[in-house]
């Protein structure tokens, strides 16, 4: 999935918006604000088999897994409330 646009259109394809392909019933969210547990984008790139299996790949796809620090950061975000700044 390839976001694109404004980084205002961009984050109102992200934040509280419903996955395309995830486990349903769990609460999923792409970015859940202040909730990592529900963050898909979270669960997206740390695990190689996203929510068990039959939800795609880890990301980023065919690409090096993203730094740690990188996770953090996007992670800290989430934590804080996923604001638009
Ligand atoms: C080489 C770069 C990337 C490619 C080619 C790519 C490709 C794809 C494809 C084909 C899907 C749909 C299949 C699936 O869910 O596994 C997908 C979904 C997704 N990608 Fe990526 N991706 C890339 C990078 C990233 C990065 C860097 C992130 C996050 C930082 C990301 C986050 C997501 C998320 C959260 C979904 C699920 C969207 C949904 O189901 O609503 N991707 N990506």
């Amino acid at each position: 999935m390839i976001y694109s646009g404004t980084p205002a259109q961009v984050y109102a394809q992200l934040v509280s918006v419903p996955p395309a392909n995830a486990p349903s019933g769990q609460g999923w969210l792409r970015v859940a604000p202040g909730d990592l547990a529900h963050s898909w984008i979270i669960e997206k790139v740390t695990k190689d088999q996203p929510g068990g299996s039959g939800y795609g790949t880890r990301m980023p796809q065919g690409a090096p897994n993203l730094c740690q620090p990188t996770v953090d950061t996007l992670s800290a975000w989430i934590s804080a409330g996923a604001l638009d700044n």
